[in-house]
């Protein structure tokens, strides 16, 4: 019964049975990815568990124990892991591959960052009895201390923290901790920073965060990571500091977390990894009465795996996202369909066979000069469909699910968007992978992108190509997927 309900994603990572919002201690360890995520043994979100499950290709995930519990300092909120490869924690005496490190947010009273620590591979969990950062010891005196991601940079171990306004906190052994700087024009929760090679070959550090409010989204901002006046500080660039540096405008990805991998090394030596990242799928705007509506026994989902990358535009640099490569082993390369320079009407029946549940699509369309709107009608049936367009006129990009099938509620209905340009040779990119329940929209260099679920009727399987005003040309290719579950 697991696992193929009506509206379970199939090649989404889901939570089997319960609640999950936010992806925590995500880490590469021995060869294994873990994921580790914000869990509740019923539907709706509750006092918070971390869940755990492992991958060695981040398609196929193993379910693990749960690993941590509330205990009596309260709530075990969002926080991160490292591999303590060295042992410079002194915890892992005993084991010469090190071991791994967790820093979670404590709810209840206020809150404070706990460590815990793991010698099987996160498999049972130690918390050490001593909080390591109480709120009550920041400068900034907010109870809103939560979300501590940690790094290794410069031969030091580094925290952010935030839940409210920013903080960094520096360590040598990962359990006592010293303020860096704060930062309280910065307000967010689920703070991460990593350094990252540009386009440029220069390395810049991206700061991501996803805003409370107003409309919960989440956003970046690019700069350097430096002392100012003796204390390590996040200098962000002038472009960022009145730019909202947002890549995504669908309503359904929050929380953004990478991947733990290794040291990054220093500014003489760098040592960096491959960033990758995940998003909880969903939306505090809703997710609270999904399952419910729904009639399922389980809510929340992860967005793809992503791959992120920076590069420069003009003087500014923009953040990548795009879906890693691994995604392409779930094609069905002998069913592809593909269409190459094919003309596009108002009235275009390219797509009139089409029947689709689990697919990719990668199009690139040039418009004609009275092209008006272009791109996807999806998971089409008598009275269901879903609208990935692109306006000219307007220079937007839109997902339009008004009509998607279950309405969760009013803002579920809202058409996103987002100021886009055409290519500057005057096309349009399109990248989306539609699955069950989700629609995730990759476009304009994989700089712009947004994931929005939808409910739709399970005979909702048509699709057809959108143009308003005169015709367009396209190539068009759909690969149908496979799922991950069996
Ligand atoms: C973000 C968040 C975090 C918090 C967690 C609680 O979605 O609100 O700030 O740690 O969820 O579940």
């Amino acid at each position: 019964i697991y696992y193929n309900e009506a509206y379970r994603d199939q090649y989404h990572f889901s939570v089997k049975e319960g609640w999950d919002n936010d992806p925590n201690g995500l880490v590469y360890f021995n060869g294994k990815y873990h994921l580790f995520f914000q869990f509740y043994d019923d539907i709706v979100w509750g006092p918070m568990h971390w869940a755990h499950a492992t991958s060695t290709d981040l398609l196929h995930w193993e379910n693990q124990p749960i690993a941590l519990y509330p205990d009596a300092n309260g709530a075990m909120f969002s926080g991160s892991i490292v591999a303590d490869v060295n042992n410079t924690s002194g915890l892992f005496n005993d084991q010469e591959e090190g071991g791994l490190v967790a820093f979670i947010a404590v709810d209840g009273n206020g809150q404070r960052i706990k460590v815990a620590y793991s010698k099987d591979e996160g498999i049972t969990w130690k918390k050490l009895d001593n909080i390591a950062i109480d709120w009550t010891e920041d400068p900034l005196q907010s109870v809103h201390f939560r979300d501590p991601k940690v790094f290794r940079w410069e031969g030091k171990w580094f925290m952010a923290i935030a839940g409210g306004p920013f903080r960094l906190y520096s360590s040598d052994n990962l359990i006592d901790w010293d303020l860096e700087s704060t930062n309280a024009d910065i307000y967010t929760e689920c703070p991460d920073l990593y350094p990252i090679k540009a386009s440029d070959g220069k390395i810049k550090w991206v700061l991501v965060g996803s805003k409370e409010f107003p409309g919960r989204k989440r956003f970046y901002k690019v700069g350097d990571f430096t002392k100012v006046d003796g204390k390590w500080t996040f200098v962000m660039d002038k472009d960022y500091e009145e730019d909202e540096g947002s890549t995504t405008f669908g309503k359904d990805s929050y929380a953004t977390m990478t991947y733990y991998v290794q040291d990054f090394g220093t500014e003489a030596n760098p040592t960096l990894p491959e960033i990758l990242e995940l998003n909880w799928m969903n939306s505090w705007e809703y997710s609270k009465i999904l399952a419910e509506t729904l009639h399922q026994d389980y809510a929340g989902t992860f967005s793809l795996n992503l791959k992120v990358g920076l590069i420069k535009e003009g003087d500014k640099y923009l953040l990548t996202e795009s879906p890693i490569e691994n995604y392409n082993k779930l094609r069905l390369n002998s069913k592809v369909q593909k269409w190459k320079n094919v003309k596009l009407t108002e009235d275009n029946t390219l797509l009139k066979d089409f029947k689709g549940e689990l697919y990719e699509i990668i199009a690139k369309f040039h418009p004609s000069k009275r092209t008006k709107k272009i791109g996807f009608r999806l998971r089409t049936g008598s009275d269901e469909e879903t609208l990935v367009y692109y306006d000219i006129e307007n220079e937007k990009i839109l997902i339009d699910r008004s009509k998607s099938g279950v309405i969760l509620n009013e803002q579920f209905k809202d058409v996103d968007s987002m100021a886009m340009k055409l290519n500057e040779d005057g096309t349009l990119d399109m990248h989306i992978y539609v699955d069950r329940s989700s629609i995730e929209l990759f476009t304009k260099d994989d700089t712009i992108n947004a994931a929005n679920q939808i409910f739709t009727k399970p005979t909702s399987l048509g699709a057809s190509v959108l143009i308003e005003g005169e015709e367009a040309t396209g190539d068009i290719t759909i690969y149908p997927l496979k799922g991950i579950w069996n």
